[in-house]
């Protein structure tokens, strides 16, 4: 009999990818001062996060809450062991990331025809000429490449999408080199046995220990889907510290799960993280305060009102 409480089938523990310096504050519609941005990241490595998406390089004309992506990459402190990377579209962005210190770039392609040509302009096939150059650059310069898929499960322009089309994408991104896979709901409108239809489906061709779960949590389903891809062996899963943040060309897409409540749904299957929840929670609030609005983390929330 199964012993209640056993970690059957859990890994001892996951990686966290932070976003929330990234996905989070490329949505925010107020202007945020870089030095709010680099001491955001700051207090996200105090607390443990060992991976963190600190901006991208993207065309500012697209995403000026970005734009000063390169003084915040020279201006924070860096912890040792803390990997700082960088989302970048194409070899432009990446030399600009290179040259700014980040350690790992990100590039992103869509598994959606509509939502590449919003989001980056061209078509997906011509996303991935586009990244060639990115992938000998970065090998030439011994930097690791992640890729991304976005719509995994839907797209807000063409509705669902059929995992065979997230299966191609990723297996593109797999060919050029990506070390890592992150597969996006760009949207939220995933559930958890959708998601790991998706799953088994690019499975089929990339080692699940190389994909990332990236859920927004527009639904409040993120954190069952979390848990549905870790049954299914996914070890990675990206997440943003307070919930923040959305894609400017996915309309009403609330953020990624929230760190916290990642962080605390590990906790609670004795699943390793290594971020000290309590430290993150005040980081939670911290960015909040400065934003001037609650941190939509419900962990955030009631772990705060039990300080009070
Ligand atoms: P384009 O119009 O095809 O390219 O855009 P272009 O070469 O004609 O350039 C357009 C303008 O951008 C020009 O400036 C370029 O100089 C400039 P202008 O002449 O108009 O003043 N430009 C750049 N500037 C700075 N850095 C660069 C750069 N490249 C061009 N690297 C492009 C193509 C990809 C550049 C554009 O569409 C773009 O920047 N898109 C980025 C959009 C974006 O960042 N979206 C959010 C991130 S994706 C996301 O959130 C999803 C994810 O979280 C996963 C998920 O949730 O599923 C990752
Ligand atoms: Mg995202």
């Amino acid at each position: 009999m199964t012993q209640v409480g056993a970690n059957k089938d859990l890994p001892a523990r996951i990686k966290i990818v932070e976003v929330g310096p990234r996905d989070g504050l490329q949505n925010e519609t107020r202007e945020i001062p870089t030095c709010v941005k680099v001491e955001l990241i700051e207090k996200l490595a105090e607390a443990g996060c060992r991976f963190i998406e600190a901006s991208s390089f993207v065309s500012p004309g697209k995403i000026p809450q970005l734009a000063d992506n390169a003084q915040v990459f020279r201006a924070i402190r860096r912890a040792p062991g803390v990997v700082y990377s960088a989302l970048t579209p194409n070899l432009r962005g990446f030399e600009a990331a290179l040259a700014a210190g980040a350690d790992e770039v990100a590039i992103f392609a869509s598994a959606s025809e509509s939502f590449s040509r919003k989001n980056i302009d061209c078509s997906i096939e011509e996303s991935i000429a586009r990244f060639e150059p990115v992938m000998a650059a970065a090998q030439r310069a011994g930097v690791v490449v992640r890729g991304y898929v976005s719509c995994v499960v839907g797209c807000p322009y063409e509705g669902a999408i059929k995992p065979a089309a997230v299966s191609n994408v990723a297996r593109k991104l797999d060919e050029m080199g990506c070390y890592e896979i992150s597969l996006g709901d760009t949207i939220g409108v995933g559930t958890p046995r959708r998601v790991q239809e998706m799953i088994e489906t690019v499975a089929a061709n990339i080692a699940v220990d190389r994909l990332a779960g990236h859920f927004h949590d527009t639904y409040g389903m993120a954190a069952a889907n979390v848990y549905a891809a870790l049954e299914m062996g996914v070890g990675v899963f990206d997440a943003s510290v307070a919930g923040l943040g959305g894609c400017p060309y996915a309309p009403g897409a609330a953020g990624n799960l929230a760190t916290e409540d990642l962080v605390w749904l590990m906790n609670g299957l004795g699943v390793e993280t290594g971020i000290d929840l309590d430290r993150l929670v005040d980081c939670a609030l911290w960015i909040s305060g400065r934003l001037e609005r609650q941190p939509v983390s419900r962990v955030a929330r009631a772990l705060a009102a039990t300080r009070l």
